[in-house]
């Protein structure tokens, strides 16, 4: 029926292209070769129409939402615009997402398979605290996109960590904008380096599922400010993606893909950017209004929106001056694109390449929680391998962030390949296990429909026993997926199910009795509360949702073949009740069955800011994560004791351990609070070392500029810094601080927004 539906609807616009002005081919204008504007005075208002809108969607064989495509494009890909041959525009494509490209790997009458690599997902990539990491992620992505057709990548997703039960969490980065916005520019940086374009999304606030599509945001400017916004500010400014994608919800009472003060005012005007804004999928309502915003596509495309259009056009209330405008700027993008320039694409991109990259970002991001007497690394032999996700490890999450892969390493496997001995008889006792409850679940009939997570498979006490006799350590994994469409709930999924906890429990009292080590692992796709279990584990290591190659990422962590140095981009609660937004008017708000509005009355507090500011103890505090070295931060100078622009600060940081690796350098800043109360700490840079041998060290520096001191005030509009004394804090995490130093500021400063 839908494909009924999609083809009459792209012959009608077939047909309406066809009325197009009598013009000789000599005379009319190509894209490319004549000016836009000339391209665009020779549109004709349907073939405008046609372009400002995608070319719509259908759902195919029950695998989920699949696009139609004008001429042959990419199956699976999320979207495509409208060619119009006679004017030389060509037809773009565009695809998810952030943890891989999501096209289908299946094609009719093709026995070949189009698999994309699956790669460690948002959260665990800014665990890195690597922007390098990021750009190269970035650049195998943006390959991957190009070599399969993809013009524009619908990545990354960078909205704040604002709740750890947002089911989309995975998909983005972090509580801290700056650690979002750094790693996302260096991806950004990346991928467009292929020269494909991505979509920066979702803008703004898109920081729960729970209604997303109609939720009513209510944020304080300066929380929007310094907060929201702050990671897209600095993604776009630092590398200028060629498109942002508005998000479904709104923001203060105006849809963010109907709101001119975001999409222009604040995107454009105060920001620079010089791309197109799309909407999200299907997302908004009033379409005329969208455009006038400056959102200038309209995605994946529906017949509805062209006739809103057109009623208002002739109601007046927008004009065909008003859409050229946006006409302009597809054009604008189209020009750039692959397709563009006839690319000619090679289905064939550097797979193994890239699951290399995967494999080194999920070494980079995986974080140690815990490692009493060094319990980690583990030596070689035999080790006992629980928890239903060691055996059906959780790569990736779900919705529109899946990746058709080629295969995925299981964190059992990777251990074996890292030279462990995994007992058969278990392995084969959870493949039973694991079919056996698989085939009681209903089958999947969507992206959007959650994977349910199975009870643990349970041992007896005197199994236990017998598996600690003939093993050197247990490993226990703890999996949790989330994903698009849905947030989590507090109760067996932020909080472990009770057969979680059992198996821990008698895990460790059956190999504590034997002098063993008991590790837990956490393939978990956002934060998950630990205070009440974690003194029965000698370690934890949190190993994110770690994409394909996550099994030998861990293996290499485990081994010790690879130091850990991933550090926490989101504080891990005590208690769920200590998160700022725990209420439900503030998440995921109110009324309670179907909330349409959502209170950040936490304002800038998010995260560490309110758990420092307001003393609150956290299990794991942001920023944090441990290692196998150890590292010693010391002689911080800074370039001038009183701040006239610009300050740059130093220091040195040493391997005073054993084994080689890498530390995250943290600089956070205390400003006085004269104009406006202000959190204790703020980061303000990071520095990932080089891997540094024992005894080695590295000076890294930090340049704090005029805006690193300012918060956004909502009196005036403006950035202001007070003057005053301001106390920069340099560390490994946002409660441990090796140096300090202060500057001062003798006159306060204000700065446009
Ligand atoms: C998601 C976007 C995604 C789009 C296209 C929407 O449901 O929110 O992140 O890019 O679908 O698949």
């Amino acid at each position: 029926m839908l494909d009924i539906l999609k083809v009459t609807y792209t012959a009608i616009i077939a047909l309406a292209l066809s009325h197009i002005p009598a013009a000789s081919a000599a005379t009319t204008p190509q894209l490319g070769k004549s000016p836009i504007r000339d391209v665009v005075k020779a549109m004709t208002l349907d073939e405008k129409l046609a372009l400002i809108h995608g070319t719509g969607m259908l759902v195919s064989n029950g695998n989920g939402p699949v696009v139609g495509s004008v001429s042959g494009a990419v199956p699976g890909a999320a979207g495509t615009t409208f060619a119009i041959p006679r004017l030389g525009i060509p037809s773009i494509v565009m695809a998810d997402g952030p943890a891989g490209v999501r096209i289908d790997s299946l094609r009719p009458g093709n026995s070949r398979r189009y698999y994309c690599t699956a790669f460690p997902t948002g959260t665990i990539l800014a665990s890195t605290w690597n922007t390098e990491m990021a750009r190269l992620m970035g650049k195998d992505m943006g390959q991957e996109a190009k070599e399969y057709g993809i013009d524009v990548l619908l990545a990354p997703a960078i909205n704040i960590q604002r709740n750890p039960l947002c089911g989309r969490n995975y998909e983005y980065y972090s509580e801290d904008p700056l650690v979002a916005g750094n790693i996302a520019a260096a991806f950004i940086l990346g991928a467009q380096s292929n020269g494909i374009g991505v979509s920066l999304k979702h803008f703004a606030a898109n920081n729960q599922e729970t209604s997303r599509a109609s939720v009513n945001a209510l944020v304080p400017i300066r929380a929007l400010r310094e907060i929201y916004l702050r990671g897209f500010e600095i993604a776009v400014k630092e590398s200028q993606p060629w498109t942002v994608m508005s998000a479904y919800n709104k923001i203060n009472n105006t849809y963010c893909s109907e709101n001119p003060w975001l999409l222009t005012d604040v995107l454009r005007r105060d920001w620079g950017f010089h791309g197109i804004v799309m909407t999200d999928w299907f997302a908004g309502r009033n379409y005329p209004a969208q455009l006038m915003a400056g959102n200038d596509l309209l995605m994946p495309g529906r017949k509805a929106e062209v006739k809103r259009i057109r009623e208002a056009l002739a109601k007046g209330t927008i004009t065909e001056v008003d859409i050229d405008k946006n006409v302009e700027r597809i054009l604008e993008l189209i020009l750039q694109c692959p397709a563009f320039k006839r690319y000619r694409y090679s289905d064939n991109p550097q797979l193994s390449a890239h699951a290399q990259t995967a494999r080194t970002v999920a070494e980079e991001g995986m974080v140690l929680l815990k490692n009493e007497q060094q319990a980690l690394p583990l030596a070689q032999g035999a080790l006992t391998v629980l928890g239903n996700a060691s055996y059906d490890t959780y790569i990736g999450g779900t919705g529109s962030g899946e990746v058709a892969k080629a295969y995925a390493v299981s964190l059992a496997k990777g251990l074996a390949n890292a030279g462990y001995h995994i007992d058969g008889n278990l392995l084969q006792a959870y493949h039973h296990y694991l079919s056996a409850e698989k085939a009681k679940q209903p089958k999947r009939t969507s992206i959007l429909q959650k994977i349910s997570n199975l009870p643990e498979k349970t041992w007896t006490v005197d199994e236990l026993q017998q598996m600690a006799e003939h093993s050197e350590a247990a490993l226990i994994t703890i999996g949790r997926n989330a994903g698009e469409g849905s947030d989590r709930k507090a109760d067996d999924d932020y909080l472990l199910t009770d057969s979680e906890k059992s198996l821990i429990d008698k895990t460790a009292k059956a190999f504590h009795a034997k002098g063993k080590k008991v590790v837990v692992v956490l393939n978990i796709d956002g934060v998950v509360e630990v205070a009440s279990w974690r003194d029965k584990a000698d370690a934890i290591l949190v190993a994110w949702l770690p994409g394909q190659e996550g099994g030998n990422a861990l293996g290499a962590l485990v081994s010790g073949r690879v130091t850990p140095s991933g550090k926490l981009a989101q504080s891990f609660p005590m208690r769920y009740a200590d998160v700022p937004s725990a209420s439900s008017v503030a998440f995921p708000g109110e009324p309670a069955a179907h909330p349409d509005s959502v209170r950040y009355d936490e304002g800038v507090y998010v995260g560490y800011r309110y758990y420092n500011t307001k003393h609150i103890a956290t299990a794991y505090p942001f920023g944090y994560g441990l290692s196998y070295t150890s590292f010693s931060i010391s002689g911080l100078k800074l370039s001038k004791r009183t701040f006239d622009g610009e300050l740059t600060a130093t220091v040195k940081v040493k391997n005073v351990g054993k084994y080689p690796g890498k530390e995250v350098v943290q600089l956070y800043l205390a400003a006085p609070a004269l104009s406006m109360d202000k959190p204790t700490e703020e980061l303000k840079g990071f520095v990932k070392t080089r891997l540094l041998k024992p005894g080695q060290a590295q000076t890294v520096s930090f340049t704090l500029d005029a805006r690193a001191l300012a918060s956004f005030s909502e009196k005036t509009g403006r950035w202001v810094a007070d003057k005053g004394t301001y106390t920069i804090k340099v560390g490994n995490a946002s409660d441990h601080f090796a140096q300090k130093a202060t500057f001062a500021l003798a006159h306060g400063m204000t700065m446009k927004p």
